[in-house]
């Protein structure tokens, strides 16, 4: 493999298109950011400390008592590494392709409903980071900004995440506009059957569409800065910031919105017939994002589904439920490579992403790195997000042996004495 070192530490490899341009429009500001946030954690950190707390609790936390949140990071860390001895690693690349195209790694930001609060049109912000750096973008159905603008982004591989609403049609007219706009790939959400219990988002009062109230008042007062850069101009412009896919009138009463209790454009019927019609409807590659059981990917799989993601949203929706990580063995072999499995929930590290691919992934989504990143400085926050996980990536990929991420396999993790493989 041919190469050349970049200051990530990773190697380019030849001809990909991908990721040619400069890490961040900025190259001040990305030094800046680089110097100071050394990680996602510390990221994580800034992130707190600007948005209002209603804001990044909604972010941040999970369902219940957060045991799957907790989870999903106890699962990574308990999956070991092992050095691979006397390989030449001195060319690696962390390129790949998914769905015949290249990306910068296999990784894809995942669809999170409301980024729009991270940052004046946060949405558009992560899509062009996405962009810039050879990484797909997943919009949410519950968004603030839309698809139609997202379509605008310079170079963008845009993936549409669906909720599917009780009114199919709602739906259907949001799947024929993101064809129409040229969007690659549609994800099928399936794992927020119902509203999940954020008992967090009780106690700070804050709410998706986003509303003031006394509480959430005095948050705002506390955080001006996140008011002046974020809130003021939306309300100059578009006012108070909404989920724009939503139909008229139906604000906060749709799947995908927080404490949402009316049923008209629930999804609490959705069903494998669905799944069919989207099948026939969408051209381009096709997820289904929730799944936790064999049987249900290896349904998706025989229907013509380009990729199942295995993902418990987060540890947002169904607390309790498994982490991803732990059933991606069982869930690779029973499918037996009739469709990529992709997965997420709990990313915050490069080697995280190597542990998926070890365990049998063919790439990861990840939700809340972007959203600390977009938090902190926009686009070239995000970017900067990416490069820390690309940068350890390519190191965990280093001691183990890996030049491609092809050559990332099960050899690369110890999964324990019991219970292993
Ligand atoms: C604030 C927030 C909003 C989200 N909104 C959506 C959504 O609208 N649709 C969806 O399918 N998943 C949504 N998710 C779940 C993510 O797509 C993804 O599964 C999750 O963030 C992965 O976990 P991670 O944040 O640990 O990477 C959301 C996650 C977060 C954190």
């Amino acid at each position: 493999m041919s190469g050349t070192a970049t200051t990530s530490g990773a190697t380019t490899a030849g001809a990909m298109p991908v990721a040619t341009a400069p890490l961040a429009s900025d190259a001040r500001l990305a030094a800046k950011l680089a110097a100071r946030y050394l990680n996602i954690a510390d990221l994580r950190e800034a992130s707190r400390k600007r948005l209002p707390k209603g804001v990044f609790e909604f972010f941040e936390r999970g369902s219940e008592d957060e045991v799957s949140l907790n989870e999903n990071r106890a699962a990574f860390r308990r999956i070991k590494l092992r050095n691979k001895a006397l390989v030449d690693v001195s060319t690696r690349s962390t390129r790949m392709e998914l769905f015949g195209k290249p990306m910068a790694m296999p990784l894809a930001i995942a669809p999170t409903g409301a980024a729009g609060l991270t940052w004046y049109e946060g949405e558009l912000e992560v899509a062009r980071a996405a962009a810039r750096f050879g990484v797909p973008f997943t919009l949410a159905t519950p968004s603030l900004t839309s698809i139609e603008r997202i379509a605008t982004v310079e170079n963008g591989r845009n993936w549409f995440q669906l909720y599917m609403w009780r009114e199919r049609e709602l739906s259907h007219a949001l799947v024929k506009r993101a064809q129409d706009a040229g969007f690659e790939a549609l994800i099928l959400t399936t794992d927020t059957a119902v509203s999940p219990i954020r008992e967090y988002n009780k106690r700070n009062g804050f709410s998706s569409p986003f509303h003031f109230n006394p509480s959430i008042v005095m948050d705002v007062a506390l955080h001006p800065r996140w008011l002046i850069e974020v809130m003021l101009p939306y309300l100059r412009t578009v006012g108070m910031p909404r989920p724009v896919h939503f139909p008229e009138g139906s604000q906060g009463r749709a799947a995908g919105a927080i404490g949402s209790s009316a049923r008209t454009m629930q999804g609490d019927n959705l069903t494998w017939d669905d799944l069919a019609r989207l099948r026939d409807m969408w051209k381009g590659p096709l997820m289904i994002k929730g799944v936790n059981l064999p049987e249900d990917a290896v349904r998706a799989a025989a229907m013509g589904v380009d990729a199942v993601i295995l993902s418990n949203h987060g540890g947002r929706n169904l607390d309790g439920a498994v982490s991803p990580i732990e059933i991606l063995p069982e869930i690779v072999a029973e499918v037996g490579g009739k469709t990529d499995i992709i997965i997420d929930s709990g990313i915050r590290r490069g080697s995280d992403v190597l542990k998926a691919l070890a365990l049998g992934a063919k790439a990861v989504l990840s939700g809340r790195c972007a959203l600390y990143g977009a938090s902190v400085a926009g686009a070239a926050g995000v970017e900067h997000a990416l490069t820390l996980l690309r940068k350890e990536l390519d190191t965990s990929m280093g001691f183990t042996g890996c030049r491609s991420v092809a050559e990332i396999g099960p050899r690369a993790v110890w999964m324990g004495p019991v219970g292993g493989r």
